[in-house]
């Protein structure tokens, strides 16, 4: 008679498992270089935070907010498109970040080849003009938030910002670059100086990367 009483608690457990191996869980994105490769750009200390504990916990929060909701089984960018709140912000924080790690690189810098710098070129008639704009805007985030080089539907290019964890996917747009304007970027190396922060960033952009975005 036993038996029959477990039966349906094996069953139930079973059940939760098959769910629970089918849930869409995240992985924190591999850093693409070691944590010192950066260096003196930006240090080692400051990418072991910045992505280890930073990025780490937007993920694990994203897993731990997303169980039982209808964005369980939801790709990142749909979540993105269609949450908002603590949801919203743990997945944007995710892709945000996931773009930013990887377009900087200990081979980048330089300039842009190729079609992305025709068409940085014919919009702000130089690349020095465009690190200028691009500098000007991040600077004038207040507080947390996001510079970005994006295009738009039919292409054209702009530089604009957004608050804490807002990103362009929100308006579609596509993004090429991103910098992360976020005290935690930049505070252990920097201090307040966000712009000597911006100045040094542009001899670590993977420009090869930001090429394939555009
Ligand atoms: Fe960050």
């Amino acid at each position: 008679m036993k038996k029959i009483y477990y039966l349906p608690i094996v069953v139930l457990l079973l059940v939760m498992s098959i769910k629970n191996a089918d849930a869409r869980a995240f992985d924190l994105p591999a850093l693409p270089y070691a944590a010192n490769a950066l260096e003196p750009v930006i240090s080692e200390q400051t990418i072991q935070l910045h992505h280890g504990k930073h990025l780490r916990a937007y993920v694990t929060n994203l897993n731990n907010l997303i169980v039982g909701t209808k964005f369980e089984n939801l790709s990142l960018e749909e979540i993105i498109k269609q949450s908002d709140g603590a949801i919203f912000n743990n997945a944007a924080q995710l892709w945000n970040h996931t773009l930013y790690f990887a377009l900087l690189s200990p081979k980048g810098g330089g300039e842009p080849k190729g079609k992305l710098a025709d068409a940085i070129q014919s919009t702000w008639g130089s690349f020095e003009n465009f690190k200028k704009d691009f500098n000007a805007l991040a600077v004038a985030q207040f507080g947390s938030g996001w510079a970005w080089l994006v295009k738009d539907a039919s292409g054209k290019l702009s530089i604009v910002k957004t608050n804490n964890a807002d990103n362009p996917l929100t308006k579609g747009l596509t993004a090429i670059l991103a910098v992360d304007v976020w005290e935690h970027a930049y505070y252990l190396d920097y201090q307040n100086r966000r712009p000597d922060y911006l100045s040094e960033l542009w001899k670590i952009i993977n420009w090869d990367e930001a090429s394939k975005r555009y």
